[in-house]
């Protein structure tokens, strides 16, 4: 079963496109973590989930601040708690090797941001995109 999951669509195109292309990231990654070679993939796969996260966000927080999103300032504390997070977990698995214990802390970190985040604080604002295309904005 891959990580992207038809219930983490939060139904804006651009956004759920590129969940999915992260959510496929971590499935290969995932699978050469239980082939144990998770790190013939670093350092690119962290750069590609640097360049990532930092595009994602940048399109979800320009898009919040073009319709005035109450929940701005919360969503964004998020972002960047979980990219701090993010890189804490890089700088393990760069001090100590791709060790099954830091490769796994960061997959599940990954899991857990793409699980409770998109279910919680991107499915919110898209229901808020939702609602002002139907009813017009305020
Ligand atoms: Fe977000
Ligand atoms: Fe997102």
């Amino acid at each position: 079963m891959g990580y992207w999951q038809p219930e983490l669509a939060v139904g804006d195109e651009e956004i759920d496109q590129q969940h999915r292309r992260i959510c496929v990231f971590m499935d290969d990654l995932l699978a050469d973590a239980i082939a144990g070679h998770a790190e013939k993939r670093f350092p690119e796969a962290f750069e590609y989930l640097t360049d990532h996260f930092t595009s994602h966000f940048s399109v979800e927080e320009a898009l919040m601040r073009k319709i005035n999103y109450s929940g701005y300032n919360y969503h964004r504390s998020e972002h960047l708690k979980w990219f701090d997070r993010f890189v804490w977990l890089k700088a393990n698995i760069e001090k100590h090797g791709p060790t099954p214990l830091h490769v796994r802390a960061m997959m599940e970190g990954l899991a857990f941001w793409m699980t409770y985040h998109v279910i919680g604080c991107d499915r919110l604002l898209a229901d808020f995109v939702r609602s002002r295309e139907s009813t017009g904005p305020t």
